[in-house]
């Protein structure tokens, strides 16, 4: 018999754990408790065996791999082929960013962001889809973007740029994934509660400390709002309020505007 599964990226910390807690637990019922396993997805195993025991529950089954190379990708091939279960949910969250002018970043810092970001998202796509299976439930992947995809960041290029391609690959994806059944959601968020700032700035700023530090929102909220959107097959979720108008902007404002405002508001 098979085992219905989903699989979240990026569950050590953050949007990522915040999803996961949020359908462990079942809170909410966005999935009515149909999930046989979740399989938690990042590198640090023993941060995912703590999240897991705080949650009680044995359904979550810690998978470490590291996305931005080749062989973290083929850990969950691997398991996929040799446990072939039913792949109900992806969510891709985990991702990087790396603040600061693009000629002072090593290479590597960029080969990355663009790995993690864009490649292991696409990759993770191409290898759970065959076990995504429409029986009644629409199979659902979830990509987290991010509003900085919208447009060009100075300061923040490659990042920005990767979570474009996010946006601009998650569109396409719906369309072709749509014989199949499959429902797939680009979520834009705006500044988000977690770790990331202070990885992406290495330390030096734990949180938002410029003008986006008062549009701040909550993972959990957020990861509630995500997965009520795509249940109604939403293609675009953005969140919240103020990043639909910078949406909007983004659209009806020349972008060398908003760049030239956007630069004197940093
Ligand atoms: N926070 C924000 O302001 C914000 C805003 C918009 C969009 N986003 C997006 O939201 C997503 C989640 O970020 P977050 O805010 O939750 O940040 P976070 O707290 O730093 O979480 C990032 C997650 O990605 C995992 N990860 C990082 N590198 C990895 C790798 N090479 N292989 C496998 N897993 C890796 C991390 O786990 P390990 O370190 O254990 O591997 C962690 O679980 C990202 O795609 C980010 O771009 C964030």
């Amino acid at each position: 018999m098979y085992r219905r599964i989903a699989i979240i990226t990026g569950s050590s910390s953050g949007i990522g754990k915040a999803f996961l807690e949020l359908i462990a637990n079942d809170n909410g019922g966005y999935f009515n408790n149909s999930f046989d396993e979740i399989w938690a997805v990042a590198r640090r195993g023993d941060v995912l065996n703590e999240i897991s025991s705080a949650l009680g529950t044995d359904k979550i089954i810690p998978v470490v791999a590291d996305l931005s190379c080749d062989s973290g990708i083929k850990t969950i091939e691997d398991k996929l082929k040799a446990e072939n279960p039913i792949v109900g949910l992806l969510i891709n969250s985990a991702g990087m960013g790396i603040k600061g002018l693009v000629m002072d970043k090593p290479a590597k810092a960029l080969d990355d962001t663009v790995n993690l970001n864009c490649n292991a998202l696409s990759r993770m796509i191409r290898i759970t889809v065959p076990y995504m299976k429409n029986e009644g439930e629409r199979p659902r992947i979830i990509n987290i973007a991010s509003s900085a995809g919208f447009l060009p960041q100075p300061n923040f290029a490659c990042y920005a740029a990767s979570k474009s391609y996010v946006i601009s690959f998650s569109r396409a994806m719906s369309y072709e994934l749509k014989p199949l059944g499959i429902d797939v959601t680009a979520v834009c968020p705006g500044p988000v509660a977690t770790d990331f700032q202070r990885r992406a700035t290495e330390g030096k700023e734990t949180d938002f400390t410029d003008w986006r530090k008062n549009f701040v929102a909550d993972p959990v909220k957020l990861a509630g709002k995500t997965l009520k959107a795509s249940r109604k097959g939403k293609r675009i979720f953005v969140y919240p309020f103020s990043q639909k108008l910078l949406h909007l902007a983004s659209k009806i404002i020349p972008t060398s505007w908003i760049l030239c405002f956007s630069g004197n508001l940093k």
